[in-house]
Formats: C-alpha cells, sequence, structure tokens
C-alpha cells in the first residue's frame, strides 16, 4: 500500500548512514510500490555537488550496498533518481537554508508529508533543529528523525531532548533503534500477544531465566575513536539489547498503539535492579590467531584502553511478573559467529513421573533475530524403542522462511519499516524522550562503578563465544549459555 506523498531531507545525505542504508531502503519500498512518483528525496550535506552528481552518488550507493545490487524492473533505478535532489547546506552557518526552503516550497503537490532526517552526530541536532525553525520548516507538520547514540549519559540525552523539544512537540520526533525495524523482533510481540499458548505461562511461576545474546563477527574498525569512547554498554545494551528486554517481559500493551507499548517499555526499563559488579563480566577481544585481525587495543590504538568489546550481565526486574527470574545479556565483537537470539528457558516439571534416571529436562523456546530467522521451541519426548522410558530433547523448529514460503526469504531491512512509519506518521516502534532517559538512568551508575574502581576487561579469542568468565558468570548459578552458533 503506497504511503501519501512525502518529502524526506536527509541531513548527512552524503555519509556512511545515509549510503548504506537510508537510501538502499527508499529505493526498495520505491521499487516496491510503496513511494510514489511524486514523493522527493533531498540530500542535504556540505559536499559543494550538484543534484546530477548527488544522483551518481545515490545510484553507486543502491549497487553497492542496497540487497540484489539494487536490481529492480528496467527502468526504476531511473525514476527513482528523479525523485532525488540535492542542496549543499552548512549546518552551523547560513549557507543552502534559503535553497532548501525554496525547494521544498518549489517541488510541485501539496500536503506532503515533510520529515528531516538527522543522520549527523548529537552535536548537530541543536544546529539543525534551530535552523529548520528560523527559515519556517519547524512547522507543526515536520517531522524529525534523530539516530543512535542518542547521548553519551543521562546528562547528554536529557541536554538532547531539552534542545529538541524548543521546536518540536515529541510527537514529532522519532528516535530510531533499528533493532525495533527487524522483522522478527516485531514478531516477538505477535508471539507473545498472539498466541494463546506463550501468555500464561510468561513469568516468574514457569520461566526459570532468559537469556538475550547478541553476538557480532567483525571487530571495531572504521569506528575506533566512537567505540573506545562508548563500549558494548552505552553501543549496544543501553538501546538494542534494553529494547529486547523490554519486548521480552513487558506487560501486554492494550493496543499495539505508541504509547499503549511505549508505556510498558518504560515500566520495565524502570524496574531494572541495579547491578552488583560480581553480575557483569567485560571483555576485549585478542589478536586474531592467525594475527591476520588485530586485538581491541591495537584496533583503537590505545594500549591503556580499558573498554570492553564484549558484556555479559545478569539481571533482576522487580515486579510481580518476574521477581526470582534472572536475566542473562550478552553481547560482543569478533565472536564466534553473528547470531542474535534469545531463549526462554522454562523451569523443569515439578515433580518427574518417570523416576531420577530420566533426568532433568526442560522447555526452551528460542527466537532466533537473526541470520536465519525462526522460533525453535524444545519438547521432551520418549527415545523410540523398547528400552523403557527414556527421554529425549527434541527441538520442533520453525524457520519462517521455510514455514511461510519463498516470499518471506526476502527480509526487508529494519529501515524500509522504520523510515515508512515516520510518513505514515507512527511512532509505535521509536524511542519516546522518557524511554531513553529511562534507559540511561540505569547504565550510568554501572559504568560510573567501573570508573571509580579503575575496572580492567578480561581478554577473549577472537572467535570464541567470549571471555570465560562469562560461562561462569551461568555456571555458578547451576545455568548454562546457550551455544553461539555458527
Ligand atoms: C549498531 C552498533 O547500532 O548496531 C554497532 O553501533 C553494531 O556496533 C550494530 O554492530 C549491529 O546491528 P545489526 O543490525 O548488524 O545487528
Amino acid at each position: 500500500i503506497p504511503v501519501d506523498p512525502f518529502v524526506l531531507v536527509i541531513f548527512g545525505g552524503t555519509g556512511d548512514l545515509a549510503r548504506r542504508k537510508i537510501l538502499p531502503a527508499l529505493f526498495r519500498r520505491f521499487c516496491d510500490g510503496q513511494m510514489e512518483d511524486n514523493s522527493a528525496i533531498i540530500g542535504a550535506a556540505r559536499s559543494d555537488l550538484d543534484t546530477a552528481a548527488y544522483r551518481q552518488m545515490v545510484r553507486e550507493a543502491i549497487v553497492e550496498f542496497g540487497q540484489e545490487g539494487g536490481s529492480c524492473e528496467a527502468g526504476t533505478m531511473e525514476a527513482f533518481l528523479e525523485t532525488v535532489h540535492y542542496v549543499s547546506i552548512d549546518a552551523r552557518g547560513e549557507t543552502g537554508w534559503s535553497e532548501l526552503a525554496g525547494l521544498l516550497d518549489k517541488l510541485p503537490g501539496e500536503e506532503r508529508v515533510r520529515a528531516f532526517y538527522f543522520s549527523v552526530g548529537p552535536s548537530l541536532f541543536g544546529d539543525l533543529a534551530e535552523r529548520l525553525h528560523c527559515h519556517g520548516m519547524a512547522g507543526s507538520e515536520a517531522r524529525i528523525v534523530v539516530e543512535k547514540p542518542f547521548g553519551h549519559d543521562l546528562g547528554t540525552a536529557k541536554a538532547l531532548n531539552k534542545t529538541l523539544a524548543q521546536h518540536f512537540d515529541e510527537s514529532q520526533i522519532y528516535r530510531i533503534d533499528h533493532y525495533l525495524g527487524k522483522e522478527t523482533v516485531q514478531n516477538l510481540m505477535a508471539i507473545r500477544f498472539a498466541n494463546m499458548l506463550f501468555e500464561p505461562l510468561w513469568n516468574a511461576q514457569y520461566i526459570d531465566h532468559i537469556q538475550i545474546t547478541v553476538a557480532e563477527t567483525v571487530g571495531v574498525a572504521g569506528r575506533e575513536d566512537y567505540y573506545d569512547h562508548a563500549g558494548a554498554m552505552r553501543d549496544m545494551v543501553q538501546n538494542h539489547i534494553m529494547q529486547l528486554l523490554c519486548l521480552i517481559a513487558m506487560e501486554p500493551p492494550a493496543k499495539f498503539e505508541p504509547d499503549a507499548v511505549r508505556d510498558e517499555k518504560l515500566k520495565v526499563i524502570r524496574a531494572l535492579e541495579d547491578v552488583p559488579a560480581k553480575d557483569i563480566v567485560r571483555g576485549q577481544y585478542l589478536e586474531s590467531d592467525d594475527g591476520s585481525k588485530p586485538g581491541f587495543r591495537e584496533h583503537v590504538q590505545n594500549p591503556e584502553s580499558t573498554t570492553e568489546s564484549f558484556i555479559a550481565l545478569k539481571l533482576h526486574i522487580s515486579n510481580w511478573r518476574w521477581a526470582g527470574t534472572p536475566f542473562y545479556l550478552r553481547t560482543g565483537k569478533r565472536l564466534k559467529s553473528r547470531t542474535s537470539e534469545i531463549a526462554v528457558v522454562f523451569k523443569d516439571a515439578p515433580h518427574s513421573i518417570f523416576g531420577a534416571e530420566a533426568g532433568r529436562h526442560c522447555n526452551i523456546l528460542t527466537i532466533v533475530l537473526q541470520p536465519n530467522e525462526g522460533i525453535e521451541l524444545g519438547v521432551t519426548i520418549k527415545e523410540p524403542g523398547p528400552g523403557g522410558m527414556r527421554l529425549v530433547d527434541v527441538p520442533l523448529d520453525m524457520t519462517f522462511s521455510e514455514a511461510l514460503g519463498p516470499e518471506a526469504e526476502f527480509v526487508p531491512d529494519a529501515y524500509e519499516r522504520l523510515i515508512m512509519d515516520v510518513i505514515r506518521g507512527n511512532q509505535t516502534l521509536f524511542m519516546r524522550g522518557d524511554e531513553v532517559e529511562a534507559a540511561w538512568a540505569w547504565t550510568d551508575p554501572i559504568i560510573a562503578e567501573w570508573g571509580a574502581r579503575e575496572d580492567t576487561p578480561v581478554a577473549y579469542d577472537s572467535g570464541s563465544s567470549g571471555p570465560v568468565e562469562a560461562l561462569a558468570l551461568m555456571h555458578r548459578d547451576g545455568r548454562r549459555w546457550r551455544e553461539i552458533r555458527k
């Protein structure tokens, strides 16, 4: 279904995010007929380009980074590029602002949705908001999209919220966390709230613990400076993993509507207990065995760096539903494989009628977020054969692409969904200001404590499952991490 005609201005239109994600996502939506050709995209950046040169850059970006190399029906690329314009602009000066305002007025068609994508560092958010306001582009119909990192801590996040609030209402601000745009992350809500099977058991009475793993194989190349100041806690836990945790742990919202969902997520964050140092393991990757990939400290060119490229934590959510059920989270760079999954481990049956020799068995629901999106339910059955009542755990396995057919093999990129939601005016999958602040309020004391104690991360091998200390974090509780699948 096509969305209403729109104009999307991308500040930072020549940058990495625009080239890798935003422009290819718009192109896919155009190929699918969701973006009508009377919509327009305006790249805005400092580079002194004209529209023809920018269109060439857009074409190359789509071929390089778009799915299937940007292929589409013949002529579609040309039609898409016709919708693209460029304005050279100085976020901190006056250059280009009148041209941008003039171009917006000149584009044919009325009543278009106007969205401004701040694909720039947060230090420019205030300047952009101010200039949009001064040049009459920050009216009540405008929407702005802002990227992470949304602040470095609670203080900076509050300052950013305050700056944006000077010119825009909360209903106009779309804070992106691209994990919320991932198909399977949305499926978490479908699995929980569209099935009768799971929700009655979804609590501390039946669930022993929940594990969330987001493992990556990449290092921090190309983002050394940012990453050495951020670390896995700020880069992944405060936002992406926090969002996963919220969707897994929240109460059922009354409706799938922005504030209903965000209110419930906020309650989870506010119910998070402080985490003692003994429940956290931080790690830094070592050089790869063959020496071809540098270790973390060499990578960031900081031999003294105490920033973590891996973190594992055990959390508790202090509320009626979850009291007593721990959540174990881990994420890291340069691990064994790129795998993200959530495992819900149910308690053992309260009494085994088969006796002690049948062993202990429990059901595990695994939601695989990437790659090979799907769900797997571990069930216990009788081992075939005449040898008595021997029990064995087997998976009921469903890969979405197998269950839904070839159509489902094409998983749209998170940005496709999220940008279209901005145009539709649907904030359900975007973070509200208070949610971001609450997440920082929980994160800050943990990070401060590392500083006070001069904590140093432990080393782990490249291509491993992370430091052994992270394994011990679960072993000491009589539990173990799920294997990071290859
Ligand atoms: C980004 C982080 O937000 O998410 C990166 O800054 C990380 O460090 C990336 O690699 C992971 O996203 P995805 O979609 O590849 O899982």
